[in-house]
């Protein structure tokens, strides 16, 4: 694989729904673990913990449980209770796509944190918040950036969060442990998109404060 500019991977890591059946191999997922655990996190308590899920009823079973809960999200996409930032049409074609295909994807990845390695103030009474998630997911982004530096492209969702109980389950994932998110990883079957669809710097950022009505 050819070395890849850091701007243009960061330009060109987008969400990969469908994968060709090419043989993923393990030495390429090593390397992208190597450069990923290079990411931050509070205290450098480095909670994240991955399991490699490549056997088939594994797969088969999580990829029918995201099956269920998809369904749900585009019944409630369709109503408008759920908002987009692309087109809705185009969102649920690939959304469809990955669903159909996630059973037969070389690989998925499980991002697990380690409860205890979290900072105090991201796990109040009611279980981790929003904050908990900053120790985990630069991580993964740099997993997928590595990924995509061999030609390997990845898609993230957190929608099996919701049914942690019963991933942990599948996966034996100890006590202690929580899911943070699940990647379909494999080669691409469509070219990676040469940019991402994505709003301007001037919509995104304000310098100093942002402007009162
Ligand atoms: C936290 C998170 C959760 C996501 N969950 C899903 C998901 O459940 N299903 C899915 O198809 N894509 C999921 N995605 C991918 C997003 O839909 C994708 O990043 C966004 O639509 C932009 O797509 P693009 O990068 O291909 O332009 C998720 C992404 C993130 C960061």
């Amino acid at each position: 694989v050819s070395p890849i500019d850091l701007f243009e991977a960061m330009r060109t890591t987008g969400s990969t729904r469908a994968f060709s059946s090419e043989e993923l191999p393990d030495e390429v997922l090593e390397s992208a673990f190597e450069a990923a655990r290079f990411g931050p996190s509070g205290g450098n308590r480095q909670p994240v913990r991955w399991v490699v899920v490549r056997d088939p009823d594994l797969k088969r079973a999580l990829a029918d449980l995201y099956a269920l809960l998809q369904a749900r999200d585009l019944e409630a996409l369709r109503s408008g209770e759920l908002r987009l930032g692309s087109d809705v049409e185009e969102m649920v074609e690939k959304a469809n796509e990955f669903a159909a295909g996630l059973a037969e994807v070389p690989a998925m990845l499980v991002a697990c944190v380690v409860l205890a390695d979290l900072h105090n103030h991201m796990s109040g009474a009611d279980g981790p918040n929003m904050i908990a998630g900053s120790c985990v997911y630069p991580i993964v982004q740099n997993l997928c950036l590595a990924l995509r530096a061999q030609g390997v492209g990845s898609t993230i969702t957190t929608l099996l969060c919701e049914r942690e109980a019963e991933v942990a389950e599948l996966l034996a994932v100890p006590d202690g442990m929580l899911c943070a998110c699940h990647l379909a990883v494999g080669y691409p079957r469509r070219p990676f998109p040469a940019r991402l669809r994505r709003l301007p710097v001037s919509e995104l950022v304000v310098h100093d404060r942002f402007e009162r009505a």
